[in-house]
This record gives structure tokens, C-alpha cells and sequence, in this order.
């Protein structure tokens, strides 16, 4: 069958081969369901390495069922969160964090899709104010839907701002790897000793088939979690298939290696990408994702050959992203396709 490579989203690579041979080893016999099982202990096992031996580590089949489920573990219904509007939480989980947990989203302006304290420090005026709907978790993406990586220091000033109002700082990680490959710095410094309260860990976007993770950095915040992901239908039962692909992304640092790779494939896009002036690039290229703005007309052309999305049709501005199966020959192929559909 002829490959067919998609830059629309990390989404749409494969299983990577080691998360694919990873499952087929653990499907031999039977093995205690609903992760009472030795595989899922060894995956839990090596979160415990990366984020610390105070983290706890619950596997879930989404990034969906992460965020919303972790957020409502942390919430009341007269509680509200707080994002930014690039948020996925905001922009692309239908509402379900509002639904499940009940609270109210509030979203701040941001171009870049990072949010800062003092952007937060209005909502203030609502804690202890029986009217309003109490502000109560600081919800980040790392990398942002927009590219951007929050820096050690942004992180730590959120959580301390977090911690100074009795908020909790959730991470949306589904790119957490591309971030952590970008900034050169462990999983651990940039979630647990950054003050990260908890971390939905992303795992499908960087070669598994599914499955994603909820870190908690704090155990007491962790207590009845368990119940939380029941009640959110995001308990596997046949879970060690989840956690042998954790383990094999987890392993011989698999998921830096992908991510990294990822990340390199999208600065050398960039760098042909800035050769073509047609061609302007909206967004300081961090991770596996570019944002470009071109004529219309070569946009259609383009997308005969290869499937991306229209980030802001206003604008004429795509979104175009490498995955950790990209190879030089898909990026100069691209290259060719662009340069041909601008002529
Ligand atoms: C920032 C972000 N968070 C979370 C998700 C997870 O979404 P899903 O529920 O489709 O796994 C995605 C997927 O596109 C994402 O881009």
C-alpha cells in the first residue's frame, strides 16, 4: 500500500513499531483485569522514576477523559477553571469538562495560547463572594495548541500564584514530550518540582495507540482518584495493554527520542519553509507544529496532495505538524508540493 503522509496532526502517524510489538508480548494468556496485573505495575513503576516517588500515575484511553476527569477530581460544580481560549479544553472536548465537573470556564485572551498570572488576578475579586462561581484550577497545555512552550520559570510562577489563592495548576501534556525535548529539561523539573499539581501525560500523540495518563504530584490529591476515573468511563479493563505501551514509550527514554525527532522534522520544515516568501510563518516554531499564512488558491492546491487542517480561515492560516515517523523525504516532498501549488 502506497504511504500516505498527512501533516495535519501528530494524531494521524501510526503505532509505533516497539508500542505495537510491546502489546503483542503481553497478549499471551490471562492477566488479572483492571490493571491488577505485572505489567501495569512495571509502567506505573517507570512513571514513578520520571516524575518522582511522591507522584501517583493512573492510565486513561484519552486525552479527553485526562483532562476532564483530573479537573473534575479537583473541583466542586460552583468551582471554576481557568484557561486560556486555545485551550482544548476550552475549543475542543465539546463542552465535557464543563459537563462533567460542572464548573464554569473561564477563558483569557492570549495569542500564543500561554496565560499568565496576572491575566488570573481579576477573577480574584470572586473568592469568597457567594455569587460567583469560585476560581479554583489554573489550567495550562505544554506545548500550547498554538506551539508555544511554557518556560520553567512561567510554570513556577503560575503554580505559586496557584498556590497562593488555594487553586490547583493542571497541565494539559499531550505534546508534554515536545516540550520537554524543546527546553532540554527532565519530566520531572518541568511537572513535579515546578509545582505542577497534575498532569494529563499524553502518550497517543508520540507513537502508542492509545492511551494517556493522569499524574498526580501531590498522593493526597490522588486519594479516591480511582473512583473519579470509574465514574468518567475511563477505566480500561483489559488495562495491560495500555501500560505495555507506557512501558515501551517509557523505556530507553522512547518518548524523548520520538518527541525529539518530531520536533527536529519541523525545524527543517521551517527552515525550507522560510526560503518560500510567499510563505509567513505565524508562530516561533518550538515544537512539531508550524503555523503558516499563504494564498488561498495554493492552500486548495496543496491540500490535493497532502491533508492538513485550516487553523484560521480569516487568514488563510494552516497548521502543519511533524509526528515522530516524519522523514526528510515527507519534508522535501512537502517542500516540492508547496512550491509547485504557489507557481
Ligand atoms: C492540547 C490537546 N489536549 C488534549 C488532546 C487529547 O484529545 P483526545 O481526547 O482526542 O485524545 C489533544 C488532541 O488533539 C490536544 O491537542
Amino acid at each position: 500500500m502506497k504511504r500516505f503522509k498527512i501533516f495535519a496532526s501528530d494524531n494521524n502517524a501510526p503505532v509505533h513499531d516497539k508500542v505495537f510489538n510491546a502489546m503483542l508480548e503481553v497478549n499471551e494468556g490471562d492477566a488479572i483485569a483492571y490493571g491488577d496485573d505485572p505489567y501495569t505495575d512495571e509502567a506505573l513503576r517507570l512513571f514513578k522514576e520520571l516524575f518522582g516517588s511522591e507522584s501517583s500515575t493512573y492510565f486513561v484511553f484519552n486525552g479527553t477523559g485526562a483532562n476532564v476527569s483530573a479537573i473534575s477530581h479537583l473541583t466542586r460544580p460552583y468551582h471554576a477553571i481557568v484557561s486560556s481560549d486555545k485551550a482544548h479544553i476550552h475549543h475542543d472536548e465539546c463542552g465535557a469538562p464543563e459537563k462533567f465537573s460542572g464548573c464554569k470556564l473561564h477563558v483569557l485572551p492570549s495569542d500564543n495560547g500561554k496565560i499568565k498570572p496576572n491575566q488570573i488576578k481579576p477573577l480574584l475579586h470572586s473568592l469568597g463572594f457567594q455569587h460567583h462561581s469560585q476560581p479554583k484550577v489554573i489550567s495550562i497545555t505544554q506545548a500550547t495548541e498554538m506551539g508555544a512552550v511554557y518556560s520553567l520559570d512561567e510554570i513556577k510562577s503560575l503554580a505559586d500564584f496557584a498556590k497562593e489563592h488555594d487553586m490547583f495548576l493542571h497541565m494539559d501534556g499531550a505534546r508534554i514530550a515536545n516540550a520537554a525535548a524543546y527546553l532540554n529539561v527532565s519530566l520531572k523539573e518541568m511537572v513535579t518540582m515546578s509545582g505542577v499539581d497534575v498532569l494529563s501525560f499524553g502518550g497517543t500523540k508520540n507513537g502508542l495507540m492509545m492511551g494517556e495518563a493522569v499524574v498526580f504530584s501531590n498522593p493526597l490529591l490522588a486519594i479516591d482518584y480511582e473512583y473519579t476515573r470509574k465514574q468518567s468511563m475511563q477505566l480500561a479493563s483489559k488495562m495491560r495493554y495500555i501500560s505495555a505501551q507506557f512501558k515501551a514509550l517509557l523505556s530507553d527514554s522512547l518518548w524523548l527520542e520520538n518527541a525529539r525527532h518530531a520536533n527536529h522534522m519541523a525545524k527543517l520544515l521551517e527552515e525550507k519553509i522560510r526560503e518560500i516568501p510567499e510563505v509567513q510563518i505565524t508562530q516561533p516554531v518550538q515544537i512539531n507544529a508550524i503555523f503558516a499564512i499563504l494564498p488561498p488558491a495554493a492552500i486548495e492546491k496543496l491540500l490535493k496532495e497532502f491533508f492538513f487542517y485550516t487553523w484560521d480561515a480569516s487568514r488563510h492560516e494552516v497548521r502543519w505538524m511533524t509526528s515522530y515517523n516524519t522523514t526528510e523525504e515527507d519534508v522535501m516532498s512537502f517542500i516540492a508540493a508547496l512550491k509547485a501549488a504557489l507557481k
